[in-house]
């Protein structure tokens, strides 16, 4: 039970510190022994494992394979490891610790908003961990913030959302990737993992932890020793140092390289995979200088899901470990009461034992088999605590084995979290069922070494049912059908319930329908299919503003609703949350289908349909237009209020995408970039020349307008002159806005190096050979207003195998004019880009020379030739 804190509480430590009046902390700070030996090992600081995340994302199948390996051996000997190489812009890091500086700064009555609240509310502030029920005090304030499946973020400091959310959605990322391999290290596929867990709707929690200076920082504490209670925890540090982790007995003191996440496995790594992958406990030590700021931020399953251990994992050598549990309930709990090492986790665990009975079939021993299990359910508190039994007869032998596993939970555990427990009555049941099973068990074993093989025994009632007559048959299935016809019910195509989470999970689109995974292809639906008991997809879609009035059901094909018009072959559905008219946003709901398309025997559809918010659209924009017809072949988009009568279109087979390529397997992506480029290439006509292999060809892609550069000579004689300095560079220089599809597709064959200012037309770097590179350049006042799209360019380098060599943003420019966010976005995203010619000469001579060492060392091989020597994916 709680107990009233005995002392009166602070408002917060850094009130407490700030004051400047301690000389010693407070008694009830006061937790630890100062004259205890020391527990820490220095020595095993150096074996810290560290993950190269980029080899994970972007290595070689060998290299990534081997990183995979470390990753499981991290977290099967340590629990943690530090993670390099991860893609999290160091802007972002740092705008994050500003922010929460400046939330920690606030006063205290505004702070005092988010304070005392319950546990699982989405916005807390506190000091101490849970004052509520602790007795002693932790030198610490923090700011914890459920960031997803719903954003929540304090409304003071001004910008703190903003920042905030695009530190979240970076680390969820990384988070995300770390999972990926943690679960192909245990050979667990990684659709399932992500269904078992709704990592779609993935709860991630973001908390900024603020240790103070402490007076006697060798009698308090910061954290106590704990393990987290999510999959994953990624930390960050503001350069002070003060994580320790435990290794065996001992401790070890976390000293982070520079631009590294300090990431540790948490309760659910443990109960999901059986006890393979064990949380880590840690703990936070305090200093008596500086203060230490740690970010946190813990990836976990979706606070529905159930989590119990993966059946791949369990066996009878390792029988399931825990209990399985609702994940809220758990989070509940933990933050709830103390905190105090793995006393959440130990709540779950099993302890148990297995009794293997081993009896001849003869009756004597059947008789006491029976009697053995009636001793055991005798006692009640077994049965309560039977997790399964199995019978396991060997007709070699002819010997019958009895299984029983049997999982004890203290009284303690089964308080702590709702246990379905059994009733006196239900072990009589169960006694009753077990017996009958065994006598039907044996019952069959006779008859199957009697070899009686025919059984003649005859059911009154199929016998009636097959002499009607039949005519009356056909009339009451005529009935049948009509009444089935009658029975499809159509729902709203956008479901305004998930309007906040529209690319997640179940999507607005359809939302009472459940992906397929396909191995790791993004997620999608298939009409007719055995999850949809054979069905067929209808859609009556009218209306081009409003998703919500137009809608979708399921119906059997020999049971369509009335006047509805049936559409023979292939029919590619897709709905996207952004529109085909822009280049990237084409590009990345057309991906998925281009996947679909090469796995399954290059099917080419018979027809599109296109849904943007659940509105349908009968037009791609030129370019994608153009991508799709060369990925995939002719595209035929059907409008569907014109198809005759205004019944609903139901379609003979449907492939439906709502989620765009982020969804799927980066391994995967890059394969159809890799066949998107091909075949855009070979439908072009481009075919490679023959060419210097030291030749180092450098585009710039210019804009008009918006965007455009304010000095453009100056900026094309900055990268001339570079350029001109090194042996076999050319510069060619080419404005987006006239190119035909098939030049830009031509002159992206002909490019090592890309210049470009951030915009649409860049979504042409993936049809660079791969490892090419690009520049990238934004005008002013991006970074604070653009949020996480302004970051586009960087993931589809990475996705499409280019090298993104880094941005400019302008620092110069006119000042926005407005006080409304929205505004001032649009008058920078319409600005223009100036220049700094020190630092692009340097810059470009940088670049210049990354690519001619690379170019030296990699000779003349070129692997992706496109052409008619190298045959693409589905080139018939
Ligand atoms: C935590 C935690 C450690 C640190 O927030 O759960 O363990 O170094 N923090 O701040
Ligand atoms: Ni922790």
């Amino acid at each position: 039970m709680a107990t009233a804190p005995f002392f009166s509480l602070p408002h917060s430590i850094k009130h407490l510190s700030d004051s400047g009046a301690l000389s010693s902390v407070p008694p009830h700070y006061a937790c630890r022994d100062p004259d205890a030996p020391s527990d820490v090992d220095p020595t095993l600081e150096g074996q810290i494992p560290t993950i190269d995340l980029s080899v994970l994302t972007e290595g070689d199948p060998a290299r990534r394979s081997e990183m995979v390996r470390q990753l499981g051996l991290a977290c099967e000997e340590w629990g943690f490891f530090v993670v390099v190489n991860h893609g999290v812009p160091e802007t972002v890091r740092e705008a994050m610790f500003a922010a929460a500086q400046g939330f920690f700064d606030l006063e205290e009555e505004e702070k005092a908003e988010h304070s005392g609240k319950h546990v699982m509310d989405p916005i807390r502030y506190g000091t101490s961990f849970n004052t509520k029920v602790e007795d002693v005090g932790y030198w610490r304030d923090y700011l914890k913030m459920v960031v997803h499946p719903a954003f929540h973020s304090p409304a003071k400091p001004l910008g703190f959302g903003e920042v905030l959310g695009q530190y979240a959605a970076c680390t969820r990322v990384v988070g995300m990737e770390l999972l990926r391999g943690i679960w192909e290290s245990l050979e667990l596929d990684e659709g399932y993992m992500n269904n078992a867990l709704g990592l779609d709707a993935c709860f991630q929690v973001c908390t900024v932890n603020l240790y103070p200076p402490c007076p006697q920082p060798e009698l308090a504490t910061g954290l106590p020793p704990h393990s987290d209670h999510g999959l994953l925890t990624l930390l960050r540090q503001n350069g002070v140092d003060g994580l320790q982790v435990k290794h065996g007995s001992k401790w070890v003191h976390v000293k982070p390289p520079p631009n590294s996440f300090l990431v540790n496995t948490g309760d659910h790594m443990e109960i999901v995979t059986n006890g393979r992958y064990k949380s880590v406990l840690h703990r936070a030590v305090i200093n008596g200088r500086s203060t230490r700021m740690s970010i946190a931020t813990v990836v976990a399953p979706s606070p529905d899901t159930v989590v119990e251990p993966v059946a791949q994992l369990v066996s009878s050598e390792r029988p399931a470990m825990y209990r399985g549990v609702r994940y809220r309930e758990y989070l509940e709990h933990q933050q709830g009461n103390k905190l105090w090492e793995k006393s959440a986790l130990d709540l779950l665990r099993f302890h148990c034992l297995v009794i293997n009975s081993n009896k001849r079939t003869n009756s004597g021993c059947v008789l006491s088999i029976l009697l053995q299990v009636a001793t055991l359910f005798a006692d009640h508190s077994i049965v309560q605590n039977i997790q399964s039994f199995v019978l396991v007869y060997n007709s070699n032998n002819q010997s019958i084995h009895l299984y029983i596993l049997i999982c004890s939970m203290t009284e303690q555990n089964s308080k702590s979290f709702t246990v379905p427990s059994h009733s006196h009555r239900s072990s009589i049941y169960f006694i009753t069922t077990f017996a009958t099973l065994l006598v039907l068990v044996l019952l069959q074993i006779q008859v199957l070494t009697s070899s009686v093989s025919t059984c003649s025994l005859s059911w009154p009632f199929f016998d009636r049912a097959l002499h009607r007559d039949e005519s009356s048959i056909h009339t009451e299935l005529g009935r049948a059908r009509s009444m089935l016809r009658d029975s499809v019910t159509f729902l709203p195509l956008k479901d305004l319930r998930f309007a906040k989470e529209p690319m997640s999970g179940h999507t607005w689109f359809m939302s009472s329908m459940n992906d397929t995974f396909e191995g790791d292809e993004t997620r999608h639906l298939y009409f007719p299919s055995e999850a949809s008991k054979g069905r067929l997809l209808c859609l009556s879609a009218p209306d081009t503003s409003d998703g919500t009035k137009n809608s979708y059901a399921l119906a059997w094909p020999e049971a369509l609703p009335h006047d509805a018009t049936l559409f023979p072959g292939l029919t590619f559905v897709s709905d996207t949350y952004y529109d085909y008219g822009n280049l990237w946003h084409g590009t990345s709901a057309i991906l998925p289908f281009v996947s679909w398309h090469q796995r399954k025997e290059c099917a080419v559809p018979d027809r599109w349909v296109l849904f943007h918010w659940g509105e349908p659209r009968t037009s791609m924009g030129a370019w994608v237009h153009n991508l799709t017809r060369a990925a995939i072949g002719e595209v035929r988009i059907e409008d569907l209020r014109g198809h005759g009568g205004a019944g609903p279109a139901c379609f003979e087979k449907a492939a439906v995408f709502r989620h765009n390529e982020g969804a799927m397997k980066k391994q995967r992506r890059r394969e159809v970039y890799d066949m998107m480029r091909c075949r855009a290439r070979a439908s072009c006509g481009v075919a490679r020349a023959i060419m210097d292999p030291k030749a180092i060809r450098m585009t710039l892609l210019l804009r008009l307008g918006s965007r455009s550069f304010k000095n453009e000579s100056t900026v094309i004689r900055i990268f001339e002159t570079e350029c001109a300095k090194v042996d076999g560079c050319v510069v060619k220089v080419a404005w987006g806005n006239n190119m035909t599809f098939c030049d830009q597709v031509k002159l992206m064959s002909e490019t090592d190096i890309l210049v470009s200012p951030h915009g649409c037309q860049l979504t042409n770097l993936f049809l660079m050979d791969k490892n090419s590179s690009v520049m990238e350049f934004y005008p002013k006042g991006w970074q604070e207003l653009a949020g996480v799209g302004q970051y586009i360019y960087r993931w589809m380098a990475n996705w499409a195998g280019m090298q993104h060599k880094g941005s400019w943003r302008d620092p110069h420019g006119e000042e926005c004019p407005h006080t409304d966010k929205l505004a001032c976005f649009l008058f920078y995203k319409d600005a223009q880009i100036g220049h700094d010619e020190i630092h692009f000469a340097e810059w470009a001579a940088k670049v210049l020379g990354e690519v001619k060492e690379m170019k030296s060392s990699s000779g003349s091989r070129h692997t992706d030739v496109a052409g008619s020597s190298n045959p693409c994916p589905c080139d018939r």
